[in-house]
């Protein structure tokens, strides 16, 4: 039988590192980079181009993706930006594709980036206008629920989408910043954003606050997501949503794809190993479980 192919796309050195107070020094973030890559991970978000006041983590991030560009030149590397200077600053060390993001939840996007919801959506214009050579990504945070306003309607993700669509968005990413999506809520947003902007690639985010990352993340693949976003051991939280856990663990995904008869293209013992190694170097938050099991037996 042939294997579907599904796209994982590694966001830890992102999302996970910058919950981490204590600054992880570029030698080590590189090599962790490096590990994710050489277990055959193609796309990567290394950083985010973010005010060094807000995540003083990520100061580095020039010349982080300066030395990544030029030591990893076949991998799909990108950033995270939250405004027009992190959009400028990630052009200008040399990325070639950029995410930026905007909350669904109008007090989540305040606490994040500091601005209205209006605001940040016409900064969005602004970069999809003025940045048209990087490809540009959407991420919708809170797009299932917010830590300060609950449950989000699925019409009011949809809005924002044709909003953000109308400007030239041609590729999201659904995030559930604090984990509270079901599957049948990711089924339901799949399909909707799917019809509604058949042109548009939609991606999902989802943390693994209430022990349901792996169980959503693979009915966001059963339910045709483009790509889905995890994160190394499952390191990760949102310095500004309280409560906000690791991510989904891309080995643990990568285990089951594998189980599934799924590829991706990537080594589990590779990335396990990563993950491993990661877990060693960096104390932090992590929801994975496979870096947790010792010598309980192998994948059978
Ligand atoms: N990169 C570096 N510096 C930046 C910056 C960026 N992308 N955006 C703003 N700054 C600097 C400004 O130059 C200014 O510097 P100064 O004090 O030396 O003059 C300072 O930060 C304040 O600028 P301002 O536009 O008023 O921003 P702010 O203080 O309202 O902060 C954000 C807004 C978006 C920059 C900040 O909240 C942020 O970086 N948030 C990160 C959110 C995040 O990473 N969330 C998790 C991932 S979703
Ligand atoms: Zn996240």
């Amino acid at each position: 039988m042939e294997k579907r192919g599904v796209q994982v796309v590694e966001v830890g050195p992102r999302d996970g590192f910058q919950n981490i107070p204590d600054y992880i020094p570029m030698e080590l973030k590189l090599e962790i980079i490096r590990r994710i890559l050489a277990a055959g991970v193609r796309k990567v978000q290394i950083t985010s181009f973010v005010s060094p006041k807000a995540v003083p983590q990520m100061r580095d991030a020039a010349e982080l993706t300066r030395v990544a560009l030029e030591e990893f030149p076949q991998a799909e590397l990108f950033a995270l930006v939250p405004n027009w200077k992190g959009a400028e600053r990630a052009a200008q060390a040399g990325l070639l594709e950029i995410s930026t993001v905007i909350s669904l939840s109008e007090s989540h996007n305040k606490a994040n980036v500091g601005r209205m919801v209006e605001e940040s959506l016409a900064d969005a214009a602004r970069i999809l206008e003025h940045f048209s050579h990087l490809k540009i990504g959407l991420d919708i945070a809170t797009a299932f629920g917010c830590p300060f306003e609950g449950e989000m309607p699925l019409e009011k993700l949809l809005a924002l989408m044709d909003r953000l669509y109308q400007v030239g968005a041609r590729t999201f990413t659904l995030c559930d910043t604090i984990g509270v999506a079901h599957p049948q809520q990711v089924r339901e947003a799949l399909t909707a954003a799917h019809r509604e902007f058949p042109q548009a690639e939609v991606g999902i985010h989802i943390h693994d606050t209430r022990n349901l990352g792996i169980a959503n993340t693979y009915a966001g693949i059963l339910a045709g997501a483009d790509f889905v976003q995890t994160a190394l051991g499952g390191l990760g939280g949102c310095p500004f949503a309280p409560g906000a856990s690791g991510n989904t663990a891309t080995e643990d995904l990568v285990y089951l794809l594998d189980q599934e008869g799924m590829s991706t293209g990537i080594s589990f013992e590779r990335l396990l190993e990563a993950a491993k190694f990661l877990h060693s170097q960096v104390q932090g938050n992590y929801s994975g479980h496979h870096i947790r099991i010792g010598n309980c037996g192998g994948p059978n």
